[in-house]
């Protein structure tokens, strides 16, 4: 017998608290276990109660949204908090989710959303049950260390060992739809030296990354939203360095500090890298729990992407870590996009059409191809399918198994010798 998700609902008007208790009332999985028309009372009834689920809205009178949710975030660290905002509050929206809050609902809200983000959270939850151990083990002082029982999230690299590939565009973009679907979201500019994101995203490069490992020993929450841009007010983005010269003081082990610490505070952290597998790189997709691996339909970027999996392989990588996705997709080219499945031996996790219109106009103008007024074109649409595909497998509980190689027809011609699959077709 599955159990219910016992949910606790914070608001000072009467009528918001009905509302969202209407909104939940036919869902059998959904128990609506209270109401608090106060942050004292929240912070009492979820010490008795202790809810799985606290929808909490931010302004109160007495102590507001963000002081109860970091008492209870400190008191009842099981209990998980959903803010409910409205779009105005993103400043103490970023505050309630440091004082522990796992999500947020911008008001108003309809039943799907709402239902959606508590099963999400609820399926995130810790599972954990005694609470105080987790201060120590993290050595944590302030309250945002204190209340660290948040299960990790993900960080993504988009990578490809060619150039001009389609890293920062796919990046940009699926980060982008991420956190449109409300996920925590940073982008980092891993191509330290020469970083598009900026550019991409049209923001200043007021700080980057520099500021960070400059001063790790007090890198902590804090500090990282002070360092990070807000892109739109739901994107956070960390920008590489101003200079090509201050990229030397980013060493490997320093950029896998920033890694894992975006990682402990975000859902999903987006690196876009460079082509160049240096040590940086390396550290990048070490620290990656999954390399979007973009490909084209071109040889020369198909050796370099095949000789990458050899490289993946003595890495020691899960073939499940690697997501190959073909970017410029066309049936212009020689070579298919099965041809590529078949000579890479992989699955193909997504295809992204070729329209060079659209991609460049989106860099020029700096505005992401899924939020611009091309977003319905087919490469618009790819891309916030890849993001969607993205947060579907990673946030689902069982990792799916992986799609066999569909294509099975039969490759031969250039890549085919390149390769030693011994397929040359008469005449190829
Ligand atoms: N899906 C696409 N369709 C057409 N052109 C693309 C596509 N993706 C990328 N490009 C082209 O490739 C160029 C490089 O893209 P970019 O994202 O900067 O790649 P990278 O970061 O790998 O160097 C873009 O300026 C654009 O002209
Ligand atoms: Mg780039």
């Amino acid at each position: 017998m599955s159990e219910n998700i016992r949910v606790l609902i914070v608001d000072d008007l009467p009528e918001t608290r009905e509302n969202v208790r209407k909104l939940l009332q036919f869902e059998s999985d959904i128990e609506v276990i209270g109401q608090a028309g106060t942050g004292e009372e929240a912070v009492q009834m979820a010490a008795e109660y202790k809810p799985d689920i606290i929808l909490m809205d931010i302004n109160m009178p007495g102590i507001d949204g963000i002081g109860a949710s970091q008492k209870i975030s400190e008191m009842v660290p099981t209990a998980q908090i959903i803010i409910m905002s409205v779009q105005s509050d993103s400043d103490y929206l970023r505050r309630a989710m440091l004082a522990g809050a796992r999500d947020f609902l911008t008001k108003p809200f309809g039943g799907d959303e709402l239902v959606t983000a508590i099963r999400r959270v609820y399926s995130k939850r810790p599972t954990i049950s005694t609470a105080p151990v987790y201060p120590q083990q993290r050595g944590g002082a302030g309250p945002v260390e204190a209340y660290a029982p948040v299960p990790e999230g993900n960080v993504v690299a988009v990578f490809c060992p060619k150039g001009g590939t389609g890293c920062s565009t796919v990046a940009v973009n699926v980060a982008v739809g991420l956190a449109r679907r409300n996920y925590r979201t940073v982008l980092v500019d891993g191509s330290l030296q020469f970083g598009d994101v900026a550019v991409m995203l049209n923001l200043k490069p007021v700080a980057s990354i520099v500021d960070l490992v400059e001063r790790d020993t007090e890198m902590d929450a804090e500090l990282i939203q002070t360092v990070v841009q807000q892109y739109r007010g739901s994107l956070d983005v960390l920008l590489a360095p101003p200079r090509p010269e201050m990229a030397d003081v980013v060493t490997e082990d320093k950029i896998q500090a920033v890694l894992e610490k975006l990682r402990q505070i975000y859902d999903f952290v987006v690196v876009d890298t460079t082509s160049s597998l240096d040590d940086k790189a390396l550290a990048i997709l070490d620290s990656a729990d999954r390399i979007v691996l973009l490909v084209q339909q071109n040889l020369p970027t198909l050796k370099n992407v095949s000789r990458f999996f050899d490289l993946a392989e003595s890495l020691d990588y899960d073939a499940q870590k690697v997501w190959l996705v073909v970017n410029r997709a066309s049936n212009k080219y020689g070579i298919s996009v099965e041809d590529i499945s078949k000579t890479l031996k992989r699955p193909i996790f997504a295809s992204i059409p070729d329209d060079e219109q659209v991609v460049n106009m989106a860099i020029d103008k700096g505005v992401p191809i899924i939020t611009g007024g091309s977003r319905r074109q087919p490469v618009g649409v790819a891309l916030a399918n890849l993001a969607d595909q993205v947060a579907k497998e990673l946030t689902s509980e069982a990792v799916p198994e992986e799609k066999t190689a569909e294509a099975d027809k039969k490759s031969g011609g250039l890549f085919g010798r390149l390769f030693g699959g011994g397929r040359v077709r008469a005449g190829g």
